[in-house]
């Protein structure tokens, strides 16, 4: 197959970080970029080699440039209309997390991938890192029976800037419990629903946050800056997370925006017979189970090298990978609308059950046959 011409639309960090690895990988040619901001254009196309086509208007450049498929990496808030617009102009589309702000976002755009016959992949990238994929592993063997509760406790610093500030505007963002930990509510269900007996679908929602201590401080006026310029900050900074699971299972998230000191990321799957657990940040996976009681397997993930330098140590690259077969082979993405829309419809749960004080219970969507 001739190489794939591939489209970037938007060029902020999360594309700079794709293109680390992007420029490397062979049968795939940078055809045209877009962004609203030329300088952060200009440093996007620095790290291509040949001279991209570069558009503020991604409407021109879906006009001008002919594409197989396209990243889109813009605020959160703008992945349905982006989304809807590559695929109707026939393009396959990578786009990045949370897939969109809403569930009726998500149904747009799972009807325009359907409508267009078009590839729709959301970047749920965690289901790429060779870490949660030994775990996701160890879980799809049966190695600890049926998964019974799953964790994931996250300490970490506050986000960083972003265009305009839109990742502290919940309006824009959908909120930390969305704009963040999409991720890891997508790997509750891709773990709870890994083990023999299969599928597991939430079925309530229960969340307690509050915005305590990073986000209460920058919503103060920094000095000199007017009223009008003073960003808006609306989005929780600590939360607990509780999602119940039709099978019986649960999960819990704890999350700390403000924790600049003792960074730890621990996801962890207890199961009926064994659990495994995790650190994400330190490429170990343990396993304890009837076979290693009270001492744990350990088992050391291997990062290649040049990976280790690359965005997320090596996932969004694996995830690239995926998706250009996917392309090439005309496969349906296994992270695709229906499990961005699952991992959304518990954020927004989330979202809700914090401001609300009340659990939240509704249908969640189920993954196709
Ligand atoms: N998969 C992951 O782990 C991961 C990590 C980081 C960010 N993300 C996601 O990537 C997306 C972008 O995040 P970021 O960190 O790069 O933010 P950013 O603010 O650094 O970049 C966003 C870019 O979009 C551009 N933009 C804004 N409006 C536009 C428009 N109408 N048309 C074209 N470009 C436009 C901005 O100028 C900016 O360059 C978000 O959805 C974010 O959640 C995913």
């Amino acid at each position: 197959m001739d190489d794939i011409r591939l489209a970037l639309i938007g060029t902020g960090q999360n594309m700079i970080g794709h293109l680390r690895s992007l420029v490397h990988i062979d049968g795939v040619r940078i055809a045209g970029m877009a962004d609203v901001d030329p300088e952060r254009m200009a440093l996007a196309q620095q790290q291509v080699e040949h001279d991209v086509p570069a558009y503020l208007d991604y409407r021109d450049l879906l006009g001008e440039v002919e594409a197989d498929a396209v990243f889109i990496a813009v605020p959160n808030y703008l992945h349905r209309q982006v989304t809807c617009d590559c695929l109707d102009a026939g393009l396959h589309v990578m786009c990045e997390k949370p897939m969109a702000t809403s569930v009726a976002d998500c149904d747009a755009m799972i009807a325009a991938a359907e409508r267009n016959e078009r590839i729709l992949q959301v970047g749920l990238s965690c289901r790429f890192s060779r870490v949660d994929s030994k775990a996701c592993e160890l879980v799809a063997a049966g190695e600890i029976g049926e998964p019974v509760m799953v964790w994931a406790r996250e300490f970490r610093a506050p986000f960083a800037k972003k265009f305009q500030d839109w990742i502290l505007d919940d309006t824009r963002s959908g909120g930390t419990l969305l704009e963040k930990t999409c991720h890891h509510f997508d790997l509750f269900n891709w773990f709870a629903g890994a083990g023999p007996q299969g599928a597991a679908n939430p079925t309530r929602v229960y969340a307690s946050g509050g915005a305590d201590w990073v986000y209460a401080d920058i919503a103060r006026l920094p000095e000199g800056r007017t009223e009008a310029e003073a960003p808006t900050v609306n989005i929780l900074d600590n939360a607990f997370v509780t999602v119940d699971y039709d099978t019986g299972a649960r999960a819990n998230l704890a999350l700390c925006m403000f924790a600049d000191h003792g960074r730890k990321l621990e996801i962890g799957i207890q199961g009926t017979h064994g659990t495994v657990v995790y650190y994400r940040l330190e490429f170990r996976v343990e396993l304890y189970n009837a076979d290693h009681r009270g001492e744990a397997s350990v088992i050391d993930i291997e990062i290649p090298d040049q990976e280790m330098h690359w965005s997320h140590h090596g996932q969004a690259y694996l995830e690239q990978l995926y998706f250009f077969d996917c392309v090439r082979e005309g496969r349906r993405p296994e992270v695709d609308g229906y499990v961005g829309k699952r991992a959304v419809e518990i954020s927004l749960a989330a979202e809700r059950s914090a401001k609300t004080h009340a659990p939240v219970e509704y249908e969640a969507t189920r993954l196709p046959g």
